[in-house]
């Protein structure tokens, strides 16, 4: 397995197989792996000829009273997990290397996408997504961009920045991988004590009951979410930040919780920022 941090070093690997007609899966990720980033690279494996990978965490996307110092960062055991993958590839730039002295350009997004969920509680986070994601493209120059559904507003988003600036590059949405109780898994649940960590499972408790009301007719946005509330109550130290039915590729409110919803939160547990969704 390649490691690769040098942007021109990463395209040169990837035009080398470009040029005789490869396809290339890439799967950019912040490190500190599990499973839910694994399942993308089996993903990208089963499909591509040739699988990337990237570790760099973001400082453009994270808020100034955010986790970005606490980020967990392990590069040799993730490293160790993507060889054992038989990923090709791995993209680990440098913060000087993506953002030298004098890097003065941003991707920004606007309109409907980032009206709603996470954007007003996180402003700036979906630009540095975007920034970053189209500099790691520009690097690893791939056939298709594998994202978890998990981050369901960041696929929203890439969709939209890849369509809006004539990328060449399919974007592929997998599934949320989760624990055996329910729980999304995310780097940032390590972060939970173990009172914690019994306690989140009830947020994809609550999404589901949600999911099963509006199947089983009682529809109006309104009920669902007060039927989510509910559940989401019987735990006290879930500090829910907002629960929102939306249409799941425009993310636009609607009125209805119907097939092609979607139902998103996010919650403090423990001061851990915690988000999940689930697709009607
Ligand atoms: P990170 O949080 O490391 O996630 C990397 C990828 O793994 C994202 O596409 C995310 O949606 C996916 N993922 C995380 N948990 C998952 C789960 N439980 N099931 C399925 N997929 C899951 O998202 C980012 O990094 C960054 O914003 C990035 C795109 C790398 C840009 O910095």
């Amino acid at each position: 397995m390649k490691v690769l941090s040098d942007p021109k070093k990463m395209q040169a690997y990837s035009q080398a197989f470009r040029s005789k007609g490869r396809s290339l899966g890439f799967v950019p990720t912040m490190g500190a792996l599990h499973e839910g980033h694994l399942e993308l690279v089996r993903a990208s494996r089963r499909k591509d000829d040739v699988t990337l990978a990237s570790i760099y965490v973001n400082p453009l996307q994270f808020g100034p009273k955010e986790d970005f110092k606490k980020y967990p960062r392990r590069l040799a055991a993730d490293l160790g997990l993507l060889a054992e993958l038989k990923v090709d590839a791995v993209y680990t730039p440098s913060n000087k290397g993506m953002y030298p002295e004098g890097f003065s350009t941003q991707v920004q997004v606007r309109g409907s996408l980032v009206r709603g969920l996470c954007a007003p509680y996180r402003p700036g986070h979906f630009d540095g997504v975007a920034t970053v994601v189209v500099k790691l493209l520009g690097a690893a120059l791939p056939t298709r961009l594998y994202l978890g559904q998990k981050d369901a507003q960041q696929v929203a988003v890439l969709k939209r920045v890849v369509g809006d600036l004539d990328m060449e590059v399919e974007v592929v949405a997998c599934p949320t991988v989760r624990e055996k109780d329910g729980l999304a898994m995310s780097s940032r649940n390590l972060r939970l004590s173990p009172r914690g960590r019994a306690i989140a499972p009830v947020l994809y408790r609550g999404l589901r009951a949600g999911r099963e009301l509006a199947r089983s007719g009682k529809s109006e946005t309104g009920e669902v979410i007060a039927e989510i509330r509910r559940v989401l109550r019987t735990e006290k130290a879930i500090k829910l930040q907002y629960l929102e039915a939306v249409e799941r590729d425009s993310l636009r409110p609607v009125k209805r919780v119907a097939p092609g919803s979607m139902i998103a939160l996010a919650a403090h547990l423990e001061n851990v920022r915690l988000i999940d969704n689930i697709i009607v």
